[in-house]
């Protein structure tokens, strides 16, 4: 795997150049913060009456209405919630210069076929691995979070020394830019949102949780040990990696997890993972995801509100109301 750091990079096709950044919300802002620190011309498209325009302006940035900010751009990076790209793209392709470069921290618009790109555009991806509060703070402190970098459509030889040079940038080449596909991005990054990290994880820690209560635990007690000690898990296996985390952990705790660990995730959920990624593959999340955005989010909401009543809640709000 090649890792490609600041001083592999040519800042020189971004400069003189004007980046529009469309969407001020959790990319958008650390992205275009971090780019007018790094002394890029960058300009914040807004919709009508968007509430972020004196948020942004607040900042210091400068903001325009989208099509306006696409007119005058050389590259126009699409940082507004990935399902409504569509729509987004087709207001927008009527103003886009001749050559300019639209770029994406995420592949799926462009894997799944909600956008199309005109054929004289680059096309570029750059996708920080982490969120942009996250993005936003690594910068501040003079670091970077890793990114991945993909082209996808080459029209004018300079889209790969784009994506670079935004990725240095925004401040991701200070901890490194690997390189992939738009495919490759989308389809590893929809599956671990399924069934791993943001779908399988939190899901594990609630039944945890659910088991302990039923069989006489207090909830306190259950929330500490099965949600509490996520954070203590994911800081070793930062530090450490899998194997360096079971290494430092007690000998009651190591083989605890090594017989249960594995009868837990048994041959059946690798079965479930490997339907999760040949749908997603198939384009089957990408269609429900059109069809949440249409019918106005009906699932999402519902969820919220479920979400939010539960015991595990409860138990979350008095346990980090006893510690404040
Ligand atoms: N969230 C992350 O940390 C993260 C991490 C890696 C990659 N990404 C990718 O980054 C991209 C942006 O994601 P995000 O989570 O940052 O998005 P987000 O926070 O949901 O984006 C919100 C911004 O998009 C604007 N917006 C919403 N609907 C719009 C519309 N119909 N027309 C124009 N602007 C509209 C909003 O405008 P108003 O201000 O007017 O409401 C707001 O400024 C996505 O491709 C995502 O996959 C996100």
């Amino acid at each position: 795997m090649e890792l490609i750091r600041d001083a592999d990079i040519d800042p020189a096709p971004l400069a003189g150049r004007r980046v529009a950044i469309l969407g001020y919300g959790n990319q958008g802002r650390a992205q275009a913060l971090n780019l007018h620190d790094s002394g890029i011309d960058v300009l914040v498209g807004l919709r009508g009456g968007s509430g972020s325009t004196l948020e942004a302006e607040a900042a210091g940035l400068s903001t325009a209405p989208i099509e306006s900010a696409v007119a005058t751009a050389d590259v126009v990076m699409m940082l507004a919630p990935d399902e409504i790209h569509a729509a987004l793209y087709r207001e927008i392709e009527p103003h886009l210069r001749e050559g300019a470069a639209l770029g994406f921290s995420h592949g799926l618009s462009v894997r799944f076929g909600f956008i199309e790109p005109r054929v004289d555009l680059d096309v570029f991806m750059l996708a920080p691995k982490g969120p942009g509060t996250a993005l936003r703070s690594l910068y501040a402190e003079g670091k970077g979070m890793l990114a991945a970098w993909a082209v996808g459509q080459d029209a004018t030889g300079d889209a790969r020394g784009i994506a670079l040079a935004y990725g240095k940038a925004i401040g991701c080449a200070r901890a490194g830019l690997i390189a992939t596909s738009f495919a490759e991005e989308a389809e590893a990054d929809l599956f671990n949102e399924q069934a791993v990290v943001w779908g399988a994880v939190p899901e594990l820690l609630i039944a945890g949780f659910e088991t302990l209560v039923a069989g006489g635990v207090s909830p306190e007690l259950a929330y500490l040990e099965c949600v509490g000690e996520l954070k203590l898990l994911a800081d070793l296996i930062e530090a450490r990696g899998i194997a360096g985390m079971r290494e430092v952990i007690s000998n009651t705790a190591e083989l605890g997890a090594l017989l249960g660990g594995r009868r837990i995730v048994d041959d059946s959920v690798r079965e479930s993972m490997a339907e999760v990624l040949t749908e997603v593959r198939a384009g089957k999340f990408a269609a429900e995801l059109k069809l949440e955005e249409a019918n106005g989010y009906p699932r999402l909401e519902r969820a919220r509100d479920e979400n939010r009543v539960t015991l595990l809640e409860e138990t979350y709000r008095r346990l980090s109301d006893a510690k404040s």
